[in-house]
């Protein structure tokens, strides 16, 4: 090997223990697995860890809710999380949990160690209390009317409706989603961090190594606003690890969360001995540290993290890797359309490997979201995978088979074209190394093709009709299953089961360098059908089975309270009151996205004549462009609102109970825009 063996620790953000994973999750797992496979078959010490993260009141309640306790929760939990990587062919080298005695007593290190260096302040702040359930009330358990625009059965930090971020103790008629009571403000004393303390270390961190450009650019962000003290502490009743010298105080969830990857590989060194955990988490380390997660968990991993880690005298992380998020069909992944396909869903119908090199084909260092087109899925890994690869192998193997007796020739027909396959190994390595796997599967199947082009010129099969051409036929053929050996060692990352099952047909054993060697006067085995063909139907019935999927007890969101799902009817009024109303038929005319909002579609309504513009909380429910030409109905008087990203001049009528299940209305054909509706 042309280079040292590195030590690499490899992690990827741990899955709550409170629901399963889904397609969206897999994207970071199969990110990092293919990174951490392309690391082993290079020959470097490179350890994969992963746990699930086990704590928090979300956690506590739903296993309140399913009548059990939060350890018999996360023990279901974690084993059908495990079986859903393992599927997936995710190879971790340890799967634990953060729920374990190796990580409150690392919890409880760190903790004392910030504490004994005055990185830990208290103070005593006020919070919303359930008086009913007994307890404080994170943000996402309040609900009520936001404070802007009125909306009710908002969430206590942001409104899906006008896209306005708050404070809980802002909402107007907040309620206890635990209990429907109404919180009431409490004093409690509270634990923490001072990361303002590590602004320094954290800016040299950030330039010390190469971080993402959109990363970078964030932290910079944060900087400029200033770093706030981070709240580590959570009153009881909590499911979590009891902060030292406390009665009731706990750790909050996110602290003892990424602690979770020095516990897990803590536990994985204690029981196999295949690595010092010294070695790779002491403050001088040399081991390489790399952490995969989700764009949406950035500023716990690049800021909390490292300050963390610093100030308790561990080493940082080498990197920080982020990945955006999926949509599916060009939409957010969305239950009534099933396309919230669950990893188990998918596996009932589909191969794990198309998955991972339709994402793999995707895939670049950069933070971008990506579309999971399911017609593009079907049509790119039939034709790449099983029109290209594959069917190099299977153009070749039959005469290989039956006219030379299952052995390779001494000799390959044409050497250049061999070596410029070789060659290509360095670039696709440096890509693989930088995360640019779309570009590294570009450049594996432009070689794909070149192979498939030179046995459809050779046509082999016509040659074996012509008198003493054999030999030829022999090495144009041994040639074309070294060429398909060659891309095979290239995708193993990729594809580890497609990739065993090759060196099980070709007697062999790849290791990265494989790909500079030839197979020849070697025997090799019976060529069998290697993968089959993407067929539309089975992603149909994936679909429809994601569609009648209920939720089931366990992945209900804990809400108790069905008073605050039913809508009622409201109080009753008078013909004249409703007279008032404006009611129109609109045509929606276009609709476009609004930069920096989450929920919101901004609408431009033609009234027949007269345009307005409406901003409306149904961008989880539509894409723009399926929007546009249809005719819905608005409310045409209401009093103009400033809304943070503009004026809104009327309503559009919509009916469902929210998320991604939102229907405007619409009304019959023959309805002109600007008609009046009564
Ligand atoms: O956002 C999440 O899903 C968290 N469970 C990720 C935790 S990553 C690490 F810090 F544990
Ligand atoms: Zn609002």
């Amino acid at each position: 090997m042309s280079q040292s063996a590195r030590k690499i620790l490899v992690t990827n953000a741990l899955p709550y223990a409170n629901g399963p994973i889904h397609i969206g999750h897999m994207l970071g797992y199969i990110q990092a697995d293919i990174w951490v496979r392309f690391q082993k078959l290079r020959g470097h010490e490179c350890h994969f860890m992963c746990a699930d993260d086990a704590h928090g009141t979300p956690i506590m309640l739903k296993a309140q809710q399913l009548g059990i306790t939060p350890e018999q929760m996360i023990g279901d939990m974690q084993r059908s999380h495990e079986a859903d990587f393992s599927d997936f062919l995710v190879g971790f080298d340890h799967y634990y949990s953060t729920h374990s005695d190796e990580n409150k007593e690392l919890a409880e290190t760190i903790y004392n160690r910030l504490d004994k260096a005055g990185h830990i302040k208290t103070e005593v702040i006020e919070q919303l209390y359930d008086p009913q359930k007994e307890m404080f009330l994170p943000d996402r358990f309040v609900k009520g009317e936001c404070p802007d625009c009125g909306a009710e059965d908002q969430y206590g930090d942001n409104c899906d409706v006008c896209g306005a971020t708050y404070a809980p103790t802002d909402l107007k008629n907040p309620k206890s989603v635990v209990s429907g009571a109404e919180p009431e403000l409490r004093k409690s004393e509270h634990y923490f961090f001072d990361l303002p303390a590590f602004g320094d270390m954290l800016k040299s961190w950030t330039r010390s190594g190469s971080l993402q450009n959109e990363m970078a650019n964030k932290l910079n962000e944060w900087f400029e606003q200033g770093l706030q003290r981070w709240d580590i502490s959570r009153d009881a009743p909590y499911f979590g690890f009891k902060i030292p010298g406390t009665e009731n105080k706990y750790f909050y969830v996110w602290l003892d969360a990424p602690i979770g990857y020095m516990s897990s590989f803590k536990n994985y060194c204690d029981t196999t001995s295949k690595a010092d955990w010294d070695t790779y988490w002491q403050a001088n380390s040399e081991a390489e540290l790399y952490h995969f997660i989700g764009k949406d968990i950035i500023y716990f991993h690049s800021l909390f993290w490292p300050a963390m880690l610093k100030g308790a005298d561990f080493r940082q992380p080498t990197n920080v890797w982020a990945h955006g998020f999926i949509t599916v069909n060009g939409t957010k992944m969305s239950k009534s359309k099933g396309t919230f396909i669950k990893a188990r869903t998918y596996l009932d119908h589909l191969d794990p490997e198309y998955l991972r090199y339709y994402f793999a084909a995707k895939l670049t260092s950069r933070i971008d979201d990506l579309d999971l087109n399911l017609t593009d899925f079907a049509q790119r890994v039939n034709s790449d995978l099983v029109g290209k690869v594959i069917n190099i192998a299977s153009r070749c193997a039959g005469f290989i088979q039956k006219k030379f007796d299952g052995k390779l020739s001494s000799n390959v027909a044409d050497s250049a074209l061999l070596e410029d396959f070789q060659s290509a190994g360095a670039d696709i390595a440096e890509l693989y190394e930088k995360r640019e796997f779309s570009r590294a599967m570009r450049d594996i199947m432009a070689l794909a093709d070149r192979a498939n082009q030179y046995i459809a010129d050779k046509e082999p099969w016509q040659l074996i009709k012509k008198e003493g051409a054999e030999q030829e036929v022999h090495e144009i053929c041994s040639l074309g299953i070294n060429l398909f050996r060659v891309l095979m060692v290239y995708l193993t990352p990729v594809l580890p089961k497609l990739s065993a099952d090759v060196q099980h047909f070709l007697n062999d054993t790849f290791t990265w360098e494989s790909h500079k060697t030839a197979l020849t006067d070697h025997p090799i085995n019976k060529f069998k059908a290697l993968m089959q063909r993407i067929d539309m139907k089975d992603i149909d019935a994936m679909i429809e089975d994601s569609k009648q999927q209920q939720p089931q007890a366990t992945e209900q969101p804990a809400v108790a309270n069905d008073e605050l799902k039913k809508e009622p009817i409201a109080d009753e009024i008078s013909f004249d009151e409703f007279a008032k109303v404006d009611l129109r038929v609109a045509l929606i005319a276009n609709a476009e996205h609004v930069e920096g909002a989450d929920k919101l579609l901004k609408l431009t309504l033609d009234l027949g004549g007269e345009q307005r513009q409406v901003f409306a909380g149904i961008k989880s429910a539509y894409k723009p462009e399926e929007l546009i030409g249809q005719h819905t109905v608005m409310v045409a008087n209401l009093a103009p609102r400033k809304m943070r990203f503009g004026m809104s001049e009327g309503m559009v009528l919509a009916a469902g109970p929210g998320k991604d299940e939102i229907y405007i209305l619409n009304p019959h054909d023959g309805a002109k825009p600007g008609m009046r509706v009564m």
